[in-house]
């Protein structure tokens, strides 16, 4: 049994499964769960949190800052992203700091660029240079960017020094296993994957349940979501995000860096979950 690491910028590892925070921060009556999941996560070993000043309108961020009070901020590798409408000039800027504000620290580890919009990739690029000249971010990355538009990113001035792409993908979704995925592995750049849990199998019907998920669950014994995490950070350098707020989630979750995934059991998935034969667009919530 081997815990798994993920190497962000050929230098800091960490366990290649983290915290995601959609849906956090909407609900004054849950708040206490959702910071007493995050805090065990943390506990757990789950240390990366990745949160957005979109999700609940910056609530998420508050409630990620109060899960880190207390002197848990450093243990944490802090993870935020821009609107694109916000990500160029001063308005990226002044997006940063709000949600420093609201996270209760004075830097992120990581700023992404949460998907495409009007602003050019240069722009973003020049602004995220900029915060990290400032001390606000460390380093900059993206997200739901296709292949085409990472080849694009690429021939920016400055947009090699990117450290992740963060994309959907799940054993139901793994159109990036076409052309994205390769070229992030030969790049050396990991691949942040949001909805590892396909949200609860809301967005593949029947993930969850399907007969060979739940075989290989039975005889790791495991749950069906531990299975569809171990699936997702069985592949090299990606590291999986899942949202979970409740602390036996968070626990289950944390396990699942223990689950190696037999040649067999990932034929088996394979053979009911088959990689993509061709160019599919970037699957995106
Ligand atoms: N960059 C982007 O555009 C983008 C888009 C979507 C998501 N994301 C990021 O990725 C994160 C993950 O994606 P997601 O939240 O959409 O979906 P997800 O992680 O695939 O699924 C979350 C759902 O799974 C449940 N869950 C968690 N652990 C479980 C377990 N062990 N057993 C059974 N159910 C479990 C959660 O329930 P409870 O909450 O009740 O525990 C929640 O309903 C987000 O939170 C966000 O940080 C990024």
């Amino acid at each position: 049994m081997t815990d798994k690491n993920v190497c962000f910028a050929g230098e800091i590892a960490l366990p290649a499964i983290g915290q995601g925070t959609w849906y956090m921060g909407e609900n004054d009556r849950q708040r206490q769960k959702e910071v007493d999941a995050l805090r065990a996560g943390i506990e757990a070993g789950l240390t990366l949190i990745d949160t957005a000043e979109m999700y609940a309108d910056g609530g998420a961020e508050e409630v990620v800052g109060e899960a880190l009070r207390g002197g848990l901020r450093d243990k944490v590798y802090l993870v935020s992203k821009v609107y694109p409408w916000n990500a160029g000039g001063k308005k990226a800027i002044a997006a940063c700091e709000a949600s420093l504000r609201r996270l209760n620290t004075d830097y992120l580890d990581l700023y992404l660029l949460h998907w495409r919009g009007n602003y050019s990739l240069a722009e973003t690029v020049e602004v995220m240079e900029t915060l990290i000249q400032q001390g606000k971010i460390r380093r900059w990355g993206v997200s739901n960017l296709d292949y085409g538009d990472m080849q694009e990113l690429w021939r920016v001035q400055g947009g090699q020094a990117c450290v992740t792409d963060q994309v959907l993908y799940h054993l139901g979704s793994r159109g990036i296993e076409y052309d994205l995925l390769p070229w992030c592995q030969q790049q050396g750049m990991p691949v942040m994957a949001y909805c590892p849990l396909a949200q609860a199998g809301r967005l593949r019907d029947g993930l969850l349940n399907h007969s060979a998920v739940a075989d290989i669950a039975r005889a790791h014994n495991a749950t069906a979501a531990q299975i569809l995490l171990a699936w997702v950070i069985s592949h090299q350098g990606v590291m999986a995000i899942p949202k979970a707020a409740s602390v036996a989630h968070v626990e289950e979750n944390a396990a699942a860096l223990k689950i190696v995934l037999s040649a067999e059991d990932l034929a088996r998935l394979d053979d009911a979950f088959p990689a993509p034969g061709r160019k599919t667009p970037l699957d995106m919530v």
